[in-house]
């Protein structure tokens, strides 16, 4: 990204991948006797899931829901989510495992979670690269988070800027006047 929309790297890449590589294994210790149901929540995890299972050491499968907020967003959460694209196999009797870049006000993982649980998984846990703790309007379950961040408007590795820049493989901070 041109470096006058960026005002600091937050987390470098090194940084993001060592810790990918220690949830990782941290995951495949606890579901050692187990086969995971990731369910990868998109779009911006789709980084993050990608290098986190090269890491798993168990069996597993990767499935895909695609979550949307009503009324569109640039920096924050309309706090209204609806499923577009739903998981093509039931996780009924499986342990699933979500997956997501970012945890903020929590609205849209509380969602996600509220619909899985009706459809009788055996155990959910819950996996998120980031999360703002400063942000939380509802508390929701994190089993393993990769990084705590302050409330900045945060970039890369998945997460993105009005659908660009998520290829970058650090965790940057855009300018504030960039959507101020
Ligand atoms: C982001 C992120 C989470 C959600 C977190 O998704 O991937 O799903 O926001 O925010 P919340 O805790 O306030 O609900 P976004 O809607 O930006 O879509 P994307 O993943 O396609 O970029």
């Amino acid at each position: 990204m041109g470096e006058h929309n960026l005002a600091e790297i937050l987390i470098a890449e090194q940084e993001i991948q060592a810790r990918v590589a220690e949830l990782g294994q941290q995951i495949s210790t606890d579901y050692a006797d187990k086969t995971p149901f990731i369910v990868a929540v998109l779009k911006g995890a789709y980084v993050f899931l990608a290098d986190l299972c090269r890491h798993l050491n168990v069996l597993h499968e990767v499935h895909f829901m695609a979550i949307s907020s009503y009324g569109g967003r640039a920096t924050q959460s309309t706090g209204v989510v609806r499923i577009v694209m739903d998981l093509p196999a039931s996780p009924e009797g499986r342990d699933v495992l979500v997956v997501e870049d970012i945890v903020d006000s929590g609205r849209t993982l509380d969602y996600i979670l509220r619909n899985l649980h009706t459809r009788n998984p055996t155990s959910v846990r819950v996996c998120t690269l980031l999360s703002k703790p400063s942000r939380r309007e509802i508390q929701v379950p994190l089993d393993y988070v990769g990084f705590e961040i302050p409330d900045k408007f945060v970039l890369g590795y998945g997460l993105d800027f009005d659908e660009h820049y998520r290829n970058l493989p650090f965790i940057g901070v855009l300018k504030p006047e960039m959507y101020e």
